[in-house]
């Protein structure tokens, strides 16, 4: 028997200490929550920045955002909520008038909310519809990718979002499976997975496919790079902006855009006098990520594969 690692424990959320640290609010700060979840970030960070702080959050699920608000009953007058991809982030604080902000989290991808409910599609280990989108109002579900683009379509987009050396085959048998009857549910597709690739790894022979084919229905990558540079522009001097990443493609992105704003010159290897004008823009202040201690790890399984990354703009 598999075990999804992904959905073994109830949200808690991550790195707690570590973000409070690196993000260091102050008192009356305006701070953004890119992806508020369930509020547990922002619940410490509102304690820190005090009743004449203001918090920004946002978060695409309209369900996490409706539960947050729950949580955060007690602070509601300070925060203002957004149902929207943080892609959006710029518009979204010119539409209430905010310049500039003195520190932004972004604590990326899905919630444990997503894997508890089967209808969501999320989990392979729950039946439910293939559905995977975070944001349910909008854009294409994973049914509809699966039952429809061609078969080379589906094998690049396991490959490239779930690094996985057999996406062709993977796609093949994906598509051969759907000539016979649609593939409407998560646990129809993990089970066509599962006859073609025989692991002995103890994670679930569809985990990459799974992880893929989330990425692609969220854009995860492309809104990561907007939603990162937004922020980034909106920040103060000493404002600070903390990120966690929970797989290798998004981790890179954001070493990437940590390093550009970092870098002194960003002319190429062959030019021998600098010409491209780029001034330091940021302090990168973890030279390398944070990663959780044993014990956080053992405690909240979902914690295993994040790393945390933070800067100070300068
Ligand atoms: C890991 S959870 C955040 C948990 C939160 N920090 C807490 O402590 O409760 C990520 C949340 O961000 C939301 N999310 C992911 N990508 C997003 C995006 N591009 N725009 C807005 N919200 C996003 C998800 O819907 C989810 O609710």
């Amino acid at each position: 028997m598999y075990k999804d690692l992904s959905e073994e424990k109830k949200h808690v959320s991550v790195l707690a200490k570590e973000v409070l640290q690196y993000l260091s609010p102050q008192k009356n700060d305006v701070i953004v929550d890119a992806t508020l979840g369930l509020g547990g970030h922002s619940s410490l960070i509102i304690e820190e920045i005090g009743k004449k702080g203001r918090l920004i959050v946002f978060d695409q699920d309209k369900e996490n955002l409706e539960k947050a608000k729950e949580n955060l009953t007690n602070f509601l007058d300070q925060i203002t909520f957004f149902h929207t991809n943080f892609e959006n982030l710029a518009q979204k604080l010119d539409e209430i008038n905010v310049k500039e902000v003195d520190g932004a989290l972004f604590d990326l991808g899905v919630a444990s909310t997503h894997f508890d409910q089967a209808e969501r599609g999320f989990s392979f280990s729950k039946e439910g519809y293939l559905d995977m989108r975070m944001d349910r109002s909008n854009g294409i579900t994973v049914e509809e990718i699966i039952n429809s683009f061609i078969e080379s379509n589906i094998a690049d987009i396991i490959y490239e979002y779930g690094e996985e050396r057999k996406s062709r085959v993977i796609a093949k048998a994906i598509v051969e499976a759907r000539q016979l009857t649609p593939i409407k549910t998560t646990t129809q597709l993990a089970d066509i997975i599962e006859k073609v690739i025989r692991g002995k790894s103890r994670i679930h022979p569809a985990t990459k496919t799974f992880q893929a084919l989330r990425i692609y229905v969220n854009r995860e990558l492309e809104v990561l790079e907007k939603g990162l540079s937004q922020a980034f522009d909106r920040l103060n001097k000493g404002g600070r902006l903390v990120v966690i990443s929970f797989h290798s493609l998004e981790d890179r992105i954001v070493k990437k855009m940590f390093k550009k704003w970092a870098a002194k010159c960003v002319c190429g290897p062959d030019v021998w006098k600098c010409e491209c004008g780029k001034v330091v823009e940021a302090e990168i202040l973890t030279k390398r990520p944070i990663v959780p201690g044993r014990d956080e790890m053992n405690s909240n399984p979902r914690a295993r594969s994040a790393k945390m990354r933070a800067l100070k703009k300068i």
